[in-house]
């Protein structure tokens, strides 16, 4: 398999030349492989930040607390809360693109993220194999340089498109707040009339705030059971970016 392919699995990296999964795979003598460049890490801690904001500032949006006291000119809560989305929303979606700039900057495990080789029928059969090992079938999971076969699909078709989905709906909303001819009413305004009148586009982007939480709270329970059930290192990794194997 080689690099680009169905999967950086170590155990059966047969003609990857010269690489440390190489190295790995026939030796064990490397005991850590830097895989997660800086820009990698960073962008992935300030997105999980900026969702944090966005999920609870988003769902506040939809679901506004209770009348505040005192004169209505005294108060201006709901207006922080729309400001710390928008500013969220500029994080993500920038983030997003430097992202996707990396992806062809940065080394072959940045490109994981968006491309999944789904026609290859070697990475399904390390899907199954994953499956079986979170569902507690299996006694031995893969070992893995960078992500696994079931995350990788779940971050690009999960996370990765619902983002986009989140940003072109969002800035969609914002460009009904700047108002017609405005930038994003420009670049995003055909989106109201492809989902119906601006409450649809309110209701997808609410149910698109959902499929992230989810997303994030079977990564987040995953990525802690692979530190301490599977064969290598994996929240330290997304810090120092060096994964490390235990067998
Ligand atoms: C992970 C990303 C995001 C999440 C989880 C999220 C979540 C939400 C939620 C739940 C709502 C309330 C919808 C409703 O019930 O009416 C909302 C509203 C909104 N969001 Fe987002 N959002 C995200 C990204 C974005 C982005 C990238 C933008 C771009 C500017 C954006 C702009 C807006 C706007 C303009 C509104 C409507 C505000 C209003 O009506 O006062 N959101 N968001
Ligand atoms: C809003 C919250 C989060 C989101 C949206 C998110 C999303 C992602 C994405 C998209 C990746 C792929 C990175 C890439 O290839 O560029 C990733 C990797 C990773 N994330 Fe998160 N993440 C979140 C929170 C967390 C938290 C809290 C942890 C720690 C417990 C964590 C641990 C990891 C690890 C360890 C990896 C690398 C996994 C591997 O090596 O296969 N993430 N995350």
């Amino acid at each position: 398999m080689s690099n680009s392919g169905a999967s950086t699995r170590i155990d059966n990296f047969h003609n990857a030349t010269g690489t440390d999964e190489e190295a790995v795979a026939h030796g064990n003598s490397i005991k850590s492989v830097y895989v997660y460049e800086a820009p990698v890490r960073i962008w992935h801690w300030i997105n999980a930040l900026a969702i944090s904001v966005l999920a609870v500032t988003g769902y506040l949006i939809g679901s506004p607390l209770p009348t505040m006291p005192g004169e209505a000119s005294a108060n201006f809560l709901m207006g922080y809360i729309r400001f710390a989305h928008f500013a969220g929303a500029y994080l993500f979606a920038i983030g997003l693109l430097g992202r996707v700039y990396w992806a062809f900057a940065g080394n072959h495990h940045a490109r994981e993220l968006f491309t999944v080789p789904i026609t290859q029928r070697a990475y399904w059969q390390e899907v199954l194999t994953m499956l079986k090992w979170y569902a507690f079938l299996a006694p031995r999971p893969g070992r893995y340089v960078g992500h696994n076969p079931v995350a990788r699909f779940m971050m690009f078709f999960v996370f990765i498109l619902t983002s986009v989905f989140m940003v072109l709906t969002g800035f969609a909303m914002y460009g009904e707040g700047l108002q017609a001819g405005s930038w994003a009413d420009t670049l995003f305004g055909w989106v109201i009339p492809l989902l119906g009148q601006s409450q649809d586009v309110h209701t997808w982007h609410h149910l698109g705030m959902w499929v992230i939480i989810v997303f994030v709270i079977t990564h987040i329970y995953s990525a802690i059971r692979e530190d301490i059930m599977g064969r290598q290192s994996v929240v330290s990794t997304m810090i120092s970016g060096y994964r490390t194997f235990k067998d």
